[in-house]
Order: structure tokens, then sequence, then C-alpha cells
């Protein structure tokens, strides 16, 4: 798309987000596994949250560092969609009886509820399966192999222990205590952190973007991840239902400790908005390519869904 006339960045915003959201949802559809030789629950459980309606963050936040830094977008979609299947199998995980116990998302009842949690279980572990054999397929990734590994190594360790997995286990765990702001600060840093920095990286590494670049990506998806989740907390305290299309209030009803329940309102809009800033910062060792990245970041901030 092109990025040098910008009337307005809100309508830009706006139209680039949907651009990149058809790319991907059209990738996914080719990408995740035929329905011949699939047991048809299994791909009902699967396509039924994939293509459930989700913002795509992720992949869209991979394709715009690709674009930042002067790669090729096609060729960084398998990837990108991979990131989207270990993400949507997160929320299937995460909505599940033993750990949140939501009934609504993306604006349609969880997986287990339609499936069972047999199903929701399994359609969880095939989409964070199907990801990596997608990433491990050399006739879909056209990059070299040492950039697909460096790629496979970043997204399999962003989602494993050190990042979402371990994320995920302290927040279940933090449910029953009293964590201080640095133990959510590392809660955050995993659960969602991770998975959306390894997203940004993965676009860097696959333009092969030198070491001061891949600095800078790092910082800003990282701070546009801590963002992401404190935005969404906030959202749980005061967003609307059906524009977040999940239920709202849930983390209070959990005992979930988050930063508007730390530290208020007031103070969780503030550290919202620092990282945000961190994250623009981060970028001005870019050009005009990184356009889309900056308002991103700005969207994270003001998201209402
Ligand atoms: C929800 O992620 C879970 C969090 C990490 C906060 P998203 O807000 O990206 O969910 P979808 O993909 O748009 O449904
Ligand atoms: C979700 O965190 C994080 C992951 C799925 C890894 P939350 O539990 O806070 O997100 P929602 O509110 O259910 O989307
Ligand atoms: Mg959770
Ligand atoms: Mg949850």
């Amino acid at each position: 798309m092109e990025t040098k006339v910008i009337v307005n960045k809100d309508s830009f915003l706006e139209a680039y987000l949907q651009d990149r959201r058809k790319i991907v949802e059209e990738a996914l559809h080719w990408y995740l596994p035929a329905e011949n030789n699939t047991p048809p629950e299994i791909y009902k459980a699967v396509h039924y949250s994939v293509f459930a309606g989700g913002k795509r963050i992720r992949p869209i936040l991979c394709l715009a560092a690709v674009e930042a830094t002067g790669g090729d977008l096609a060729s960084a979609t398998p990837v990108a969609c991979a990131l989207e299947l270990i993400h949507t199998y997160s929320l299937i995980h995460d909505d599940l009886p033993a750990m949140d116990n939501d009934d609504f998302r993306r604006g349609k009842p969880t997986n287990h509820k339609i499936f069972g949690e047999n199903i929701a279980i399994l359609a969880g572990d095939a989409l964070l399966t199907e990801a990596f054999v997608l990433l491990s397929r050399t006739e879909k990734i056209k990059f070299s192999a040492e950039k697909r590994l460096a790629v496979i190594q970043e997204i399999a360790q962003a989602a494993g222990i050190a990042g979402m997995i371990g994320g995920q286990t302290m927040d279940v765990l933090a449910e029953k205590s009293k964590p201080d702001a640095d133990v959510l600060y590392e809660i955050h840093r995993r659960k969602t952190g991770a998975l959306i920095t390894a997203a940004v990286k993965s676009g860097a590494i696959i333009s092969g973007a030198r070491e001061n670049k891949l600095q800078a990506l790092t910082t800003y998806g990282l701070n546009v991840g801590l963002a992401f989740q404190i935005a969404d907390d906030i959202l749980n305290v005061e967003g609307d239902r059906e524009l977040m299309g999940k239920g709202t209030g849930s983390d209070a009803a959990l005992g979930k400790v988050t930063y508007p329940s730390l530290m208020g309102m007031d103070q969780a809009k503030e550290k919202l908005r620092q990282h945000i800033d961190t994250a623009i910062d981060s970028l001005s060792i870019f050009d005009k390519r990184a356009l889309p990245l900056r308002l991103i970041a700005g969207y994270v901030m003001e998201r209402k869904g």
C-alpha cells in the first residue's frame, strides 16, 4: 500500500489495517490443513476460532516490520499466518474452564462451548503444531534456511516457557496471590509481550535487518506488547462487550491482578501511554516506511475493541 500521501492518519490506518487483514485472512485459508484427511470435528473447531474475526494484530505487526525494514511482504505472509495460528490456539486454551473459564470470544461462544472441552484442547494443540509445520515447510517459506531457523527459534521461544506458557502459568497462579508491580510486569512481558515482540522481530529477520534496527524493533515490540495487555485489562473494566467481542468484568470476578487493580485506572492509563511513547521513540532511526508501525502503536493505545 502506498504510504506517501497521508491526508488523514486515521483513515490511512483504517485502510491499512483492512488491507493487511484481508491479506492475512486469505492466506490463512490457504495455509490451514485441507479438509480431506482431517477429522471433520477438528477441521470445524479450528476453522471456527481462526475465522471468528480476530484483529490480526500480530500478523499485521510482522508485515509492518517487514515493510519498515524494506523486505518482501509476500515471503513474510506464511510467518504472519503462523503467528496468528499460535495466538488463536492460546485464546482457545485461555478460555477453557480450567483457565479463565470464558464463554464469549471474538463475538461468538468460545470454542469449548461449541465443540466441548476435549475438541477445544485438541484444536489448540492442532493450531500450535500446524504453525510449526507451516514454518518448517521449504515450499511455503521462501527465504534462506538460516533465516527460517532464526524465525522458528524466535517464535518457539516466545510461545514456550520463556514466553507465553511461562506467563500464562504465572497468570493463573497469581489469582491466589497478590503479586507486586515487578511480577505483574513479568506476567505481561511473557504472556503477551513475548509473542508480539517475536512478530515484529520475525519481520526484521526476514528482511535481513541490521543489528541496530533489530534492537530498535525489539524495543518497539516489547513496549507495544506490554501496552497491548494493559489496554486489554483497562478495557476489561471499562470497555464495551460488543466492541470487544468478549466478556468484560471477568478480571475482577476471577481476582486477576492487573494494572487497574494494582495501581488504579489513572496510573494504568499513564503506564500504557509511557509504553506507547517508548515504542514510537524507538522508531526514530527508521524512515517513512515505518509509518504503519508508528500508527499501529497509537491504535493500540486508543483501541476500543
Ligand atoms: C487477546 O488478544 C488476548 C490478549 C493477549 C490480550 P487480541 O486482542 O489480539 O485478540 P483477537 O485476536 O483480536 O481476538
Ligand atoms: C490472554 O490474556 C493472554 C494469552 C492468551 C496468552 P487474558 O486472559 O488477559 O486475555 P483475554 O482477556 O482473555 O483476551
Ligand atoms: Mg488469561
Ligand atoms: Mg482470558
